[in-house]
């Protein structure tokens, strides 16, 4: 793997983020998170030079990773379905979009599609509780989904 390292707009924002810390490793979540936006995903590699970035151990960094979702410590496809499983979400049919999204892409939770397109995951409640069922995919939420709703979406998918 090529040397991991911020690119040079990425570099400029990391000194911009310090700026507003106390100390360094306050900046962990943004710091995860541009890291993230960069490579797509938070492999060891690139959490060992976050915590280098930080002055903390990669355990820490590996510590707070694993406990966001919002974190993704394997590749993920192009296109990544989150479906809430909270409770307004699981009483209003989460269980049957996971279902559909399974069927359709051939992959179980937490798989991507051998094409790289799709990834499923479930996670907990994203705040959008009385729109249920919904679900995140990529940046943006869909919500009020049905079966057909879905579909939809998912042929207008590239
Ligand atoms: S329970 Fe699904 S968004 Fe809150």
């Amino acid at each position: 793997m090529a040397d991991i390292k911020f690119n040079e707009a990425n570099q400029k924002k990391f000194e911009q983020l310090l700026k507003r810390y106390p100390q360094k490793r306050a900046a962990m979540l943004p710091t995860l998170w541009l890291a993230q936006e960069q490579y797509g995903w938070l492999s060891p590699e690139v959490m060992t030079y976050v915590g280098g970035l930080l002055e903390v151990p990669p355990s820490k960094v590996y510590e707070v990773a694993t406990f966001y979702t919002m974190f993704h410590l394997q590749p993920v496809g192009k296109y990544h379905f989150q479906v809430c499983r909270t409770l307004s979400c699981q009483l209003r049919g989460a269980e049957g979009i996971t279902a559909q999204l399974k069927k359709r892409f051939g992959i179980g939770i937490g798989q991507t599609s051998e094409d790289g397109r799709f990834t499923l995951t479930e996670v907990e409640c994203l705040g959008s509780c009385g729109t249920a069922p919904m679900l995140q995919l990529n940046d943006d939420y869909h919500e009020d989904l049905t079966e057909a709703k879905l579909d939809q979406l998912i042929e207008s998918l590239e």
